[in-house]
């Protein structure tokens, strides 16, 4: 053979090898494949009414984000100065820059969305139960990074939107006995958001969290495979032991996977295409916006704290919800309801009498504080009377809620926790909705403000 035959062949196998090539390429990618992905999964698993896709989709977008936010870094300067201008450049003269800020602005909402819907599926379909408590746990380590990553990626702008919205959430902080205020100035580097903020907030946006994201997200994709995959989907009257069959992966799951992929990306792309991702005036500390809002994953927060002290608003309730959702897993439920949606038909009924019930629970006790609490108080909230009081109210609520439920439906313990979850998530969503639509200049309450 001479050498141009030798050099043609390197680059084009003959036509016997090229079937050898070929085969044995399909053997590499199926066995390089099956490092990631199981050889076989329970075929019942890949119904779309148990995942929904949604950490498949989850998982597009952290990808979405990193490959945006990569080519991002190349066109941004984290200074006060610069940054703005870095922004407007990349709008204005960067080829498709502006594209490329809707696509990682859009995939960051998106996730955090996306997220909180997977919470609520693996809650509700009883996911989080023994073996898999420690991945539920995992699961909210990774929403702080996601919810973390949106917020320090809120300020990097340094438009009047970002600067103020970061100004309102960590101000917040100031409320906190003792520890507040020190707390916000390591936060910002300083009293208020300046040069150190923004060095701050852009090495944990672009450093820190993403190794977080990095390491959380192979330990809770290890920790699915560990317990044989995901739960079993099954019918209230269903034995928990049947399993079903199994199915090979390639091309069952991994083809599932691809065009969910295809289909997160097409639709990034769209919504990139279409909205742009805001941009108001560059910062100015002399001038702050009414009303001054936290981001909108915030406003929940921030509505709370217009009804209790902040002692109550930014520590006791917080940390009280929080604690909750670290111990969920661990209670002893009565029954295995796992892979059944909202436990039995009974627990549907119960989580939807919640949900009604937490909606104009809130919506009257936000109307009622507003307009006769708030309306007839002189002189700064009060410990008692705006925090423990109504907090003791809430609770009483809260407690009660879950008694009488219980009772009134002879419910098992998982259908009562379930029911109490759902009162307080939809409690949440509510005052979230106030917050981001119904409160405008100074915050009054508005008609679709
Ligand atoms: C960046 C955030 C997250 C990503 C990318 C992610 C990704 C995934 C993926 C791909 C799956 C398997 C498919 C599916 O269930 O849709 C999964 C399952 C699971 N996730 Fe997440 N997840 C995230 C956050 C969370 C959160 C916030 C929780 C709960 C607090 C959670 C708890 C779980 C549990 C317990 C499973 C196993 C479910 C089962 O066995 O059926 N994850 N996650």
């Amino acid at each position: 053979m001479n050498i141009l035959q030798r050099i043609r062949l390197s680059v084009l196998p003959d036509k016997q090898d090229t079937e050898n090539h070929k085969h044995g390429q399909r053997k590499n990618f199926r066995s390089f494949l099956l490092h990631f992905r199981p050889a076989s999964v329970p075929e019942r698993t890949l119904k779309l009414s148990l995942t929904w896709g949604l950490g498949g989709i989850a998982v597009v977008l952290v990808f979405l984000l990193f490959g945006s936010g990569l080519m991002l870094k190349f066109a941004y300067e984290p200074s006060p100065g610069k940054a703005y201008e870095s922004i407007v450049y990349l709008n204005n003269q960067v080829p498709f820059g502006r594209l490329l800020r809707n696509i990682h602005r859009w995939s960051a909402n998106g996730l955090l969305f996306v997220v909180f819907l997977h919470f609520l599926r693996v809650f509700y379909t009883g996911a989080l139960t023994a073996p898999r408590q420690f991945n539920w746990i995992i699961g909210l380590t990774l929403f702080s990074a996601v919810l973390l990553s949106n917020f320090t990626g809120y300020l990097l702008p340094w438009d009047q939107l970002a600067y103020w919205a970061i100004t309102i959430s960590t101000s917040m902080l100031d409320y906190i006995p003792g520890v507040g205020s020190g707390l916000k100035e390591w936060i910002l580097g300083g009293p208020e958001p300046g040069p150190k903020t923004l060095i701050n907030f852009y090495a944990i946006h672009t450093a820190a969290l993403p190794l977080l994201l990095l390491f959380f997200l192979p330990f809770h994709f290890w920790r699915i495979r560990k317990v044989n995959g995901l739960i079993i989907p099954r019918s209230p009257d269903e034995d928990p032991s049947v399993n079903g069959d199994m199915i090979d992966s390639m091309p069952h799951l991994i083809m599932r996977e691809v065009s969910l992929a295809v289909i997160v990306i097409a639709v990034v792309l769209l919504a990139a295409m279409f909205f742009n991702a805001p941009l108001a005036e560059i910062a100015n500390p002399g001038l702050s916006p009414n009303p001054t809002k936290a981001p909108w994953y915030f406003m929940g927060i921030q509505e709370i704290l217009m009804h209790f002290h902040p002692v109550f608003a930014l520590l006791v309730i917080p940390g009280l919800l929080l604690l909750g959702l670290l111990l969920i897993p661990y209670i002893n439920y009565e029954a295995n309801t796992t892979g059944i949606w909202f436990c039995s038909i009974k627990g549907r009924k119960m989580a939807l009498i919640a949900v009604i019930f937490s909606t104009l629970a809130t919506v009257t006790a936000v109307l009622f504080d507003e307009f006769f609490i708030v309306a007839n108080q002189t002189g700064p909230a009060n410990m008692v009377s705006n925090g423990l009081l109504p907090f003791t109210i809430v609770l009483a609520i809260c407690v009660g809620f879950y008694m009488l439920i219980k009772r009134l439906f002879s419910a098992t313990n998982n259908e009562a926790v379930q029911a109490l979850f759902t009162l307080l998530i939809s409690a949440f969503v509510v005052l979230t909705i106030i917050g981001v639509w119904f409160r405008g200049t100074g915050m009054q309450l508005m008609w679709g403000a």
